[in-house]
């Protein structure tokens, strides 16, 4: 057999794997394993009725363009319900300053590829998601850590770790974070600090790149939606690159995510994706632009905030009755995930694999730190598992720490 690692280029050999997909097969595979790892949305959610009949039209064979090579930036009646969509959200945007994305995911990773220079700094909060640390990583970006807390990032630190690294003669042009229900934390920005944030951009000048995956997911009242209310609403300097999906509002199996910018950098963009995938796959974008048009995303967002909020809470209840005096969590308002510190005595990766062994599995909380910390944290996804099954999981995860596992 060929030794094929030689035929590896320097980007091949270290392209960065997300800690979380991996966890994905481990669940997976095994059966009977209660997942709280992947943030993976409720499938008994998906609106298969509506969909099927929706597919249904599209593939009578009308209209020969839903199975067509289409524009790279993507399916325009779908970029203009976009637009409309965005206007309900206090976001300004012409057609021209949207592109259609394979997913958000693909949206972070044009980023990478168009506005990183390999050894650029790109600021990101710690903890944070994993697969914009993997994107960034790839892009050859050097990634530093600013501190958050209950309201988000902390803007002096934000500062501190700027000038450190301008001092140091690195160049810092971007920061990436998700203000709305964070990806670990299930932190939601101050509407403070949000003001903040943009006038720190602009005195830094510094692009903002926004991923805003969660922000329909609130589960308090109204005034959380005021809460979410996202920074490119605000940026009258133009620092902010929005980015958002219909994978938690929708499905997440379409692929179907966009990215608002500045047309001159969204053209960028394009040719940018050109060489990745030509275009977001035409009936996907089709279906979730009849999804939209037709009123079925509206009516689902409600039903999902009850879903989720209901998950959210069979799992503080069941954490309250069987973890409250080894894990500490601040109760997230919105989103998919529950981040909890271990008390002294526990680490991150021997849980794990305790926990393996109980068949439930968790993200690491190492996995979302770019400084190589974080090992007394887990990240747990209520978004799949049934109230039921999130009980039985919690259970298990009872069990494994049962008696205390610093690392070995
Ligand atoms: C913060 C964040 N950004 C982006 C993504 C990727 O989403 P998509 O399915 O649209 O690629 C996720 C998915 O979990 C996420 O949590």
């Amino acid at each position: 057999m060929a030794d094929y690692e030689r035929f590896l280029s320097p980007t091949g050999r270290h392209l960065h794997e997300s800690a979380i997909r991996r966890m994905g097969t481990v669940s997976a595979r095994a059966p009977d394993m209660v997942s709280f790892a992947a943030g993976y949305p409720d499938p008994l959610s998906f609106p298969w009725d509506e969909l099927r009949e929706l597919a249904a039209g599209l593939l009578s064979g009308r209209d020969p363009s839903v199975l067509q090579y289409g524009p790279t930036r993507g399916y325009e009646p779908l970029i203009e319900s976009i637009v409309g969509a965005l206007a309900a959200r206090h976001i300004t945007a012409t057609a021209e300053q949207v592109t259609i994305t394979s997913g958000s995911q693909q949206g972070i990773d044009l980023v990478g590829r168009v506005l990183v220079t390999p050894g650029d700094v790109v600021l990101v909060e710690l903890p944070a998601y994993t697969g914009a640390i993997s994107a960034f990583r790839n892009a050859q970006a050097r990634l530093a850590g600013v501190r958050q807390d209950g309201d988000g990032i902390d803007l002096e630190d934000l500062d501190a770790v700027c000038l450190r690294e301008r001092q140091a003669g690195r160049r810092v042009r971007l920061l990436y974070l998700v203000p709305n229900f964070q990806n670990p934390t299930g932190v939601l920005l101050s509407g403070t600090r949000r003001g903040q944030l943009l006038a720190w951009a602009e005195r830094r000048d510094v692009l903002i790149v926004e991923d805003d995956p969660y922000g329909a997911l609130y589960f308090e009242d109204m005034a959380s939606e005021a809460g979410t209310r996202p920074l490119r609403a605000d940026d009258a300097a133009g620092r902010v690159l929005y980015l958002s999906t219909f994978s938690k509002t929708l499905a997440p199996g379409f692929r179907v995510g966009w990215m608002v910018a500045p047309a001159s950098l969204i053209e960028r963009f394009e040719t940018a994706k050109q060489s990745v995938d030509l275009m977001t796959g035409s009936f996907d974008q089709r279906i979730v632009h009849e999804a939209v048009t037709r009123g079925v995303l509206e009516r689902l967002a409600p039903h999902l905030r009850q879903v989720y909020r209901a998950r959210r809470d069979a799992m503080e209840e069941a954490l309250h009755g069987q973890l409250a005096d080894r894990i500490r969590w601040t109760r997230p308002k919105g989103g998919f995930f529950l981040w909890a510190e271990l008390a002294d005595g526990y680490s991150d990766e021997s849980l794990l694999a305790r926990a393996l062994e109980q068949r439930v599995v968790f993200v690491v909380g190492s996995a979302f730190y770019v400084d190589g910390t974080g090992h007394q944290w887990i990240r747990l996804s209520f978004s799949a598992p049934t109230p039921e099954r999130i009980r039985e999981g919690v259970r298990r995860l009872g069990a494994a720490m049962a008696i205390p596992c610093v690392p070995v």
